[in-house]
């Protein structure tokens, strides 16, 4: 698309031009939009670029090794790989409330993301891929309402902190866009499609306390519904489609044997923006196919339900 390779260019050039021979350092959440922002600064830039994964242990299935993968193998970007998997666990121990558990891992993720910033000498610039809606956001956040419905997990403060200048190149892109630019700078496509994924991972998806067993409960069961939904050709008419753990246990009957196994929840939704979202309306052959599938395949749940609440007035993630 010759508009889109016109911003590439365009964007390389002001990249260039702003960081001259400073050094960058851009944080990598496995997302669409941090992927796309450290590969345009790569192109811009090379080595003065570094990346740092830190990587909660929250992740979908298999999702962590394909972030590694794909920067360190596939593009050679310099990349440290901080695996906090336990620290965060550990962290997250007896947790339950929501607001609790998204305020630890922020705050968890930018203190390990500054010591890893410090380990390679620090940065002149924090790279960071924040879109259109994310800057009307925080705008109307600070002008608007003063409820924090849910507190989002970024790097704040940290840019004050360790005195770096900040580079925002999507700024003015919305997520479509975002993906555009990614096909046009060559990332494979399970990047650039893949459905948005919150910063607190799995953890905002397990109502409750956290712990590994539940998250490898949740991860086998969101992988086959995604399985499911991709197999039907439905994953990129759908906003985001997940699975939910809930800290509930109920009666089921398997074989001639008496289970009592979780509840796991289905979410998915349409949204240009995640403002505002619709329930995607699966069929429902669909649905029980994905059902029978969960509860025959993953050990820990016994019934599957699908929220049917659009946004407002449910949220998009459950917690
Ligand atoms: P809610 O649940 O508020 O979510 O309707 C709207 C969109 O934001 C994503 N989300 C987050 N993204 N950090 C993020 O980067 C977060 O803490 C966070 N919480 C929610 C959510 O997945 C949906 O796309």
């Amino acid at each position: 698309d010759w508009t889109m390779a016109q911003f590439r260019d365009t964007k390389i050039a002001e990249i260039r031009e702003q960081v001259g021979d400073g050094k960058v350092i851009c944080g990598l959440s496995g997302g669409v939009d941090s992927a796309v922002a450290a590969v345009l600064i790569h192109e811009a830039i090379g080595d003065q670029l570094t990346c740092v994964f830190v990587d909660h242990g929250l992740m979908r299935m298999n999702e962590a090794q394909q972030v590694v993968t794909l920067f360190r193998d596939h593009y050679n970007i310099p990349l440290v790989h901080v695996d906090a998997e336990e620290m965060f666990l550990g962290g997250l121990a007896g947790q339950t409330d929501p607001e609790k558990k998204r305020k630890f891992i922020g705050g968890a993720f930018i203190d390990l993301f500054e010591e890893e910033a410090k380990k390679i000498g620090g940065a002149d610039f924090l790279a960071q891929g924040t879109l259109y809606p994310d800057v009307i956001e925080s705008v109307s956040f600070t002008g608007g309402p003063s409820v924090t419905i849910k507190s989002h997990h970024n790097v704040g403060g940290l840019p004050e902190r360790m005195n770096m200048k900040l580079v925002e190149p999507l700024r003015e892109l919305f997520k479509d866009e975002v993906r555009e630019l990614g096909r046009e700078l060559g990332l494979p496509e399970i990047f650039v499609g893949r459905h948005p994924f919150p910063g607190p991972g799995l953890a905002i998806r397990i109502p409750g306390e956290v712990t590994k067993e539940k998250c490898d409960i949740l991860r086998k069961a969101d992988a086959i519904y995604l399985e499911e939904i991709r197999n039907a050709g439905l994953y990129d008419a759908i906003w985001q489609a997940f699975a939910v753990l809930l800290p509930v246990r109920t009666v089921g009957v398997m074989g001639d044997a008496r289970t009592y196994d979780s509840v796991c929840g289905l979410r998915a939704v349409t949204s240009t923006d995640g403002m505002t979202a619709d329930v995607y309306p699966f069929d429902g052959a669909f649905l029980s196919n994905v059902a029978t599938r969960i509860v025959n395949e993953v050990q820990g749940i016994n019934r599957v339900v699908y929220d049917y609440t659009s946004k407002p007035p449910g949220t998009i993630e459950w917690e």
